[in-house]
């Protein structure tokens, strides 16, 4: 074998990783591709909706096959190589599908098969949802999914995913009938209620625990055209739309109908100054008929802008999601409360705004907590859905509202100014929730949604998520599945 060319820079190579690719490469089907520093697909596999969730990896590998991962993983284990696996690269925290060893791209597992007979959807784990939602426009199917389109289908559903038919269906693993995996000693497997059980339990909001998900076969649910928009309102209004919130909690007992609210600072100018919050709402009606007086609240109430449409297909009305620029970088963090008060919806606002006079002058762009009102009795919905039949979550009835706070901001040198604000933002909401009565005492940390949750010491713990007793069934299935620790090489939270 030949030694260095003495000009090449020692700093941009790490020997041992690199031979790692190399003898990686040997190991794989001729349909798998290993792909180095700077070439278009190395750039592109590793791209991630925040820049601030990119790591530049040793190289990319691209797996055709369950076989391929497995000989990944075998590896990894022999090598001790640090590696991630990306879904659709929507988490905000560095190192979870990010790495410096070696990155797993899922870009060859990108379909979605529709079986109109068993009414089931198969799902690639490198798909995101917009492919899934184009596949599926006009075969009056759908499934459970995020509102923003861009996201992994991978992340949100092994995270528990939750959204506008969440009120009808529950979460995505309600509505999870297998995964196919390969799991940390590459042996490919499959897991449902029938086959694995446990791991099927475990898997279902336990990331990568547990080794790697090549595909998700889901039930899927009937659509028809739906009606829905974003609207935005002025700052003056902001406690009228609270109000109209917290009434739609109230009294609105049609599954069909959701919502998704957003108080959120923006910059008014160059110096860092920001607008007062604002209150935004995205509304969903799923079916083609809007019933009498539906949302009337949320019309009455004069808005900055609005895009309400139907009825429309549910692949248009994808479209009008806003969602916010994928150029900048950021923090999430998380929390839930029991239904929320027109109060405590003002104590939010009173947070974002003082927070956003604090981060203006550090290159911050947008900062914003979405409000998420399920409705009581949705996380039992399915018959499948009962207190333990996933990791995630600890607690089904009451449903938990979960809320997300994102920090946007441009300047790569602020990456570690925004974890203590946003883990103090966080403390300051909860704090505040618990004084009107709105954090659940026997959810510990309050039942925080890993999918929205701040890693790293500021950040969240796993018992936020599962709960003593789910926590404790996750280790003894990890410690079954993953002895030698592999999956322990990959970031996310780990039980
Ligand atoms: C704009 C935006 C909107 C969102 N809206 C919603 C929403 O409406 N509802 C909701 O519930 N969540 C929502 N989320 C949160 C989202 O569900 C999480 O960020 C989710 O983890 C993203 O999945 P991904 O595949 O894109 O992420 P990735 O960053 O690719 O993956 C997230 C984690 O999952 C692991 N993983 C990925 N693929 C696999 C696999 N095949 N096998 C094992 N592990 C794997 C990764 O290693 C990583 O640790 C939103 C996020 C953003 C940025
Ligand atoms: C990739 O490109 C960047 C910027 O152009 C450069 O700094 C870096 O050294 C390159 N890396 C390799 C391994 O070629
Ligand atoms: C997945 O397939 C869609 C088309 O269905 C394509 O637009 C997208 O770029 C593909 N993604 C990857 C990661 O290859
Ligand atoms: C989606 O399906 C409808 C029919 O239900 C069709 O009219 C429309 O053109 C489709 N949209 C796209 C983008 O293919
Ligand atoms: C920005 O701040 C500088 C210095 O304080 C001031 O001179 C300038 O007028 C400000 N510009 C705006 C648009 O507020
Ligand atoms: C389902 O949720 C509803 C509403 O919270 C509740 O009344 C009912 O008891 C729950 N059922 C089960 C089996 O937990
Ligand atoms: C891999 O792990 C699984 C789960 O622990 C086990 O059933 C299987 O026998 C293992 N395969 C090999 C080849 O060791």
């Amino acid at each position: 074998m030949k030694v260095l060319i003495p000009t090449l820079s020692l700093a941009a190579v790490a020997p041992a990783a690199s031979d790692a690719c190399t003898t990686l490469s040997t190991s794989i089907s001729a349909d798998a591709n290993v792909y180095r520093a700077n070439s278009t697909e190395y750039t592109l596999a590793i791209e991630h909706w925040l820049l601030s969730s990119i790591e530049e990896p040793q190289c990319v590998v691209e797996p055709s096959n369950a076989a391929d991962i497995g000989a990944i993983l075998k590896t990894v284990s022999a090598t001790r190589t640090p590696f991630a696996v990306k879904g659709g690269g929507h988490t905000s925290n560095n190192g979870f599908s990010s790495t410096t060893g070696f990155h797993i791209s899922l870009a060859q597992f990108n379909y979605t098969k529709l079986d109109t007979e068993a009414q089931t959807v198969a799902v690639g784990a490198g798909t995101k949802w917009i492919s899934v939602y184009t596949a599926l426009n006009g075969t009056r199917f759908n499934m459970v999914r995020g509102r923003n389109p861009a996201v992994g289908v991978s992340g949100f559903t092994l995270g528990g995913g939750k959204h506008l038919k969440t009120n009808a269906h529950g979460l995505a693993i309600d509505n999870l009938l297998k995964v196919n995996i390969v799991l940390p000693n590459g042996t490919a497997t499959t897991a449902s209620a029938t086959q694995n059980a446990d791991l099927f339990f475990a898997l279902k909001g336990g990331f990568n625990n547990f080794g790697i998900v090549t595909e998700f076969t889901f039930r899927a649910v009937p659509q028809d055209l739906v009606w829905g928009g974003h609207l935005s309102y002025d700052p003056a209004d902001t406690a009228a739309v609270n109000a109209a919130i917290v009434a739609f909690e109230q009294t609105n007992t049609d599954p069909r109908a959701a919502l998704v609210g957003g108080i959120t600072a923006l910059p008014t100018g160059p110096n860092g100054t920001f607008s007062a919050p604002t209150q935004a709402v995205q509304l969903f009606y799923d079916g083609p008929v809007l019933p009498e007086g539906m949302f009337a609240d949320f019309f009455a109430i004069p808005t900055a802008s609005n895009n309400w449409a139907g009825p429309i297909t549910f692949l248009a009305w994808s479209g009008t999601d806003g969602g916010v620029s994928s150029l900048s970088r950021g923090v999430f963090h998380a929390f839930s409360t029991l239904p929320h008060t027109p109060e405590f919806l003002e104590d939010v606002v009173d947070e974002v705004s003082a927070f956003s006079a604090e981060l203006g002058p550090n290159s911050a762009v947008y900062l914003s907590v979405a409000i998420e009102p399920f409705m009581a009795g949705s996380l039992n919905r399915t018959s499948s859905a009962t207190s333990d039949s996933s990791a995630y979550p600890p607690v089904r009835n009451p449903v938990l509202l979960p809320s997300n706070i994102f920090f946007g901001y441009l300047d790569a040198a602020q990456d570690t100014t925004f974890h203590a604000p946003i883990a103090q933002i966080q403390a300051n909401i909860v704090t505040k929730a618990a004084a009107r009565g709105l954090i659940y005492p026997e959810a510990q940390g309050g039942s925080i949604y890993s999918n929205y949750a701040l890693a790293g010491e500021d950040g969240a713990h796993v018992l936020d998520f599962y709960g003593a007793e789910h926590l404790r069934e996750m280790r003894r299935v990890r410690e079954e599945v993953d002895p030698r620790g592999v999956m322990r090489l990959a970031g996310v939270w780990k039980v």
